[in-house]
Order: C-alpha cells, then sequence, then structure tokens
C-alpha cells in the first residue's frame, strides 16, 4: 500500500497498486461483464487449484508404482543371489529398456575385490546398508545422462552385501507431463465455458436492472415520471430481489408521478384562480393612476377596493403556500389542549362574527399537534359555520372523548351542503354555486383537511339531521402527531 494521500476533488484515498488494476479491469465495464469476469476467475482459481492437486497425485501414484516395481524387482534377484559367490555385477551394463535396467551387489568393505565393474553411484550410504547400519531406501540418480530411480536393499546372507536395482524414470516423467497436459486442456476448457456460461447467467438474471438503468436514463433525460420498467410477466411472477426492486421501482415512480400531477395542478389551479383578482387589482390600480380625473369619493373607493383586494390576494398566496407545504415542522410539536385551544378559537370568532352566537361544550383532551396550525384549522371550520349561517343563528362547537378517539363537531344551522357538493368540499378552490356570492377563494377546507391529515386526524363534513352542515375532526388518541 502506498501511504494515503488527501482525498482530493472526491476522489478518495489513494489505494494499493492491486486495487488500482481491480478497478481498471471491473471499474468501466457493465456489471454482467464484471460478475461473468469475477466467475470466470473464481473458476480458473478453482481449475488451477484442482489440476495442482491432480498433478501432486498422479505424480506420486506414478513414483509409488515405479518403487513398488523395483522392490519386487529386488525381491527377485535377491532371492536368484542367495547363496551366490558374490559377484559384484549382475549386468555389467545397463540395458535402458529392460526392466530391471541394472543391478549390482556392494559389498560393505570398499577394498573388497571385484568392485571394477560397478556401473551404479555406490556411497557411504550403500555401504552402511550392505554394513546393516542403514535401512533400504530409494534415490533418484543419473546415469548417462539418463534419469534413474534406485532401490537399495541390505542382502541377508550374512556376506555384509547391499543390492542396488535401478530402473528407467523418464515414463513418470513423461507420464506427468502428459496428464499436465489433459488436465490443462480440460481446465482452459472449463475455464472458457465458465465464462460463457456466466457472461449468459448474468445476462439473463440482470436483464431486469438492464431495464431498470435504461428506465432510470430516460427519466433523467426525458424528465417524465410517467415511465415504467416493464416486466414480462414470467419475469414478474419470478419474486427474487432484482424484481422486487423493479416492482418497488415502479411504485416510487408512481408516487413521483402523482406527486408531480399534484404539484401541476396546484399551479395549474393557482394561476387561473389568481387571475381574476389580478385583472381587478390591475383594473383599480390603472384607475387610480389617473386620480387627477377622478372625484375624491370616487378615489376613496377605488383605493378602498385596491386594498381590499391586495389584502384578499396577499390571503390567498399565503394560503397557497401553507397547502404546498405537506408535513407540520417536527420542531413545534408540542401537547396541546384541544379544550383550551376549541375555547381561545371560538371566543375569537365571536369577535369576528357578533353576529352569529357560538357555543362551545368541551372535554378535557391533550394530543400532540402544532398549536397555530390546530388553531387555523378551526377557525376555517368556525368561519365557514358562521359565514353560511343566517344572522343570529346558533354555532354548536362540541369536544368530545371515547375510547381512543377524541371528537370536536362544529355544527351550524345554515343551509347545510348539498349532497352532490359534499365530495369536493375538501377539494382546492372548490365552492358551491351558492357560495360563489360570498367572499373566499376555496382553499380553507383543503386547507383544514390537510392540517387535520399532517396531525393524524380525520376531517369530514355532513349534512346534520335537522338541516345545516357538521364537520367532524377525528383524533386518534396515542396517535402520532
Ligand atoms: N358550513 C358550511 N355550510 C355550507 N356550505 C359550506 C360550509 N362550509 C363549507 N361549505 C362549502 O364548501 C366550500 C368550500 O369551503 P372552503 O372553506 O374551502 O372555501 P370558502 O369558505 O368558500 O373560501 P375560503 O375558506 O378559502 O375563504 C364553500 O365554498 C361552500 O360551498
Ligand atoms: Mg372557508
Amino acid at each position: 500500500m502506498t501511504p494515503a494521500a488527501p482525498p482530493h476533488r472526491g476522489e478518495g484515498p489513494r489505494r494499493g497498486r492491486g486495487s488500482g488494476l481491480r478497478r481498471r479491469l471491473l471499474g468501466r465495464r457493465p456489471l454482467r461483464a464484471r460478475l461473468a469476469l469475477v466467475t470466470a476467475t473464481a473458476v480458473a482459481l478453482v481449475a488451477l487449484g484442482v489440476l495442482a492437486a491432480a498433478y501432486v497425485v498422479i505424480r506420486y501414484e506414478l513414483v509409488r508404482q515405479l518403487d513398488l516395481q523395483l522392490k519386487q524387482q529386488a525381491g527377485t534377484i535377491a532371492q536368484q543371489t542367495h547363496g551366490g559367490t558374490g559377484k559384484g555385477v549382475l549386468f555389467n551394463q545397463c540395458v535402458w529398456r529392460a526392466a530391471p535396467a541394472c543391478a549390482q551387489i556392494v559389498p560393505a568393505d570398499p577394498t573388497a575385490p571385484g568392485q571394477q565393474d560397478l556401473v551404479l553411484p555406490v556411497t557411504g550410504a550403500t555401504r552402511r546398508v550392505a554394513a546393516g547400519t542403514l535401512g533400504p531406501y530409494y534415490s533418484d540418480i543419473t546415469h548417462d545422462g539418463r534419469p534413474m530411480r534406485m532401490l537399495t536393499v541390505p542382502l541377508q546372507d550374512r556376506k555384509g552385501r547391499a543390492l542396488q536395482v535401478a530402473t528407467r524414470s523418464d515414463t513418470v516423467d513423461l507420464g506427468v507431463r502428459q496428464a499436465g497436459l489433459y488436465l490443462g486442456a480440460v481446465g482452459a476448457v472449463g475455464v472458457l465455458l465458465a465464462a460463457v456460461l456466466g457472461y449468459a447467467a448474468s445476462r439473463t438474471s440482470l436483464r431486469p436492472v438492464t431495464r431498470l438503468t435504461a428506465t432510470a436514463e430516460r427519466i433523467a433525460a426525458t424528465r417524465d415520471p410517467a415511465h415504467r420498467i416493464e416486466l414480462p410477466p414470467y419475469e414478474a411472477r419470478r419474486q427474487d430481489e432484482i424484481t422486487r426492486l423493479a416492482t418497488s421501482f415502479n411504485t416510487m415512480l408512481g408516487e413521483l408521478e402523482e406527486a408531480v400531477a399534484a404539484q401541476r395542478r396546484l399551479v395549474a389551479d393557482a394561476s387561473h384562480e389568481l387571475r381574476t383578482p389580478l385583472t381587478a387589482l390591475r383594473t383599480n390600480a390603472e384607475l387610480l393612476a389617473r386620480a387627477d380625473r377622478l372625484s375624491a369619493a370616487q378615489r376613496e373607493r377605488a383605493s378602498d377596493a385596491l386594498g381590499r383586494q391586495l389584502r384578499e390576494v396577499t390571503g390567498m398566496v399565503n394560503d397557497l403556500i401553507e397547502l404546498a407545504r405537506d408535513e407540520e415542522p417536527q420542531p413545534l410539536v408540542e401537547q396541546v389542549r384541544l379544550d383550551r385551544l376549541t375555547e381561545r378559537c371560538v371566543a375569537e370568532a365571536r369577535g369576528h362574527w357578533p353576529a352569529t352566537a357560538f357555543t362551545a361544550d368541551v372535554t378535557e383532551v391533550t394530543v400532540p399537534g402544532v398549536p397555530a396550525r390546530l388553531a387555523r384549522l378551526l377557525s376555517n371550520l368556525l368561519d365557514n359555520a358562521a359565514k353560511f349561517s343566517p344572522a343570529g343563528a346558533v354555532v354548536e362547537v362540541r369536544l368530545t372523548r371515547t375510547e381512543g378517539t377524541a371528537e370536536l363537531t362544529v355544527r351550524d344551522h345554515g343551509p347545510g351542503i348539498p349532497a352532490e357538493d359534499l365530495p369536493y368540499v375538501f377539494d382546492r378552490f372548490y365552492r358551491s354555486r351558492q357560495a360563489r356570492a360570498l367572499p373566499g377563494s376555496g382553499l380553507g377546507l383543503a386547507m383544514a383537511r390537510q392540517i387535520a391529515r399532517a396531525h393524524g386526524a380525520e376531517l369530514t363534513a355532513e349534512q346534520a339531521e335537522t338541516g345545516g352542515a357538521r364537520f367532524r375532526l377525528a383524533f386518534p388518541l396515542g396517535g402520532a402527531a
């Protein structure tokens, strides 16, 4: 490893030469080529290991057989020479092709006569075997430039002699070399086959990943989340990690598409809804620009209208910004006494709507939430109730708790909500036909439902039994904020 250099422009610390080579080999290739390469390398390594082991085993076996053969030959010759005269050499020369190639008897005493014809190498160890101080042993020798295997055994004839038997051993080397060649050929074919099969297997199993990559690239290029990874039915049935990944990716794309569509709708709705008040604003502003031609009363009327429209537009823009925000900011969440908050909101509503009689019947309830947002929700409901009630009518607010739920209801005695409007009252900018004469932009209930959902609560609207509208806000107690 070279010493780690400080990371530079997003590069990690420098690695050793081995990892650099690995990066070069694997880094820029597609995943399936990398998998095939890794498979082929693993198979090649295993094949090499098996070949090396086979080579050692074959060599050991061939040498063992040669040794066994030498032992038998030595036994036969020892029997034939038993009680013999002690002639030093059985064959005066080595006959390369014969088995054994040569054999000789060596006395323990190096000065004993008749040793000039000895053809096989005699060492101190040979004399010691002849003298009976060393056991039989095998050795590899070279005779006339040819490799031979030799066995030296003591002759059990009490004359202190050793028998040496030698035979050619190039057959072993030849056999081992041939076996190695065959094994190598088989191994090479095996590695090639493994590479091809590995590539085919990785190609097949990575097909969904290839599709996933292509889809992701297409989305990045077109910025259109409507694309999906197409899984053929047989792959979709397979439920392995990759198909599960593809399915999750499709689900995520669905959500993304939905979110993008919702954002687009919001922007389209907002720009559409802002057009009318902005046009009125411009008309009044243009009117005021020619203030010198207007009477004082006209000027005042125009500037009053301008102020009111500006406030309306500001309110609408603020509502839109709040609607675009999805979740309540976590640091602001606290334990809220809903009963006290309700009483405070009702008191404020009484101030805003002096002609409406509000009654509040509350029990103690604590929920986790953001007080300012919950107050916003409640005042939207109370404002609606007052706005749509005839003068002097009562608006009843009730907070009850039952097993696991706290329920806040706001009920008025106005015209109520027609059944055909009920499904839409929580939609952004929705206002029923009768409501269009009254001030408002149709964002209040959309925002109220969004705040309720962010607090884990459900806001619903219904027609009250004896007329009027009833809104229910149900909090699961002990639920999430
Ligand atoms: N208490 C109610 N009685 C009858 N109709 C209602 C009542 N509350 C809401 N609605 C109907 O639902 C529509 C949507 O209400 P929402 O509060 O979202 O809008 P808005 O009150 O018209 O405007 P904003 O609240 O943005 O000023 C209203 O226009 C009205 O048609
Ligand atoms: Mg409203």
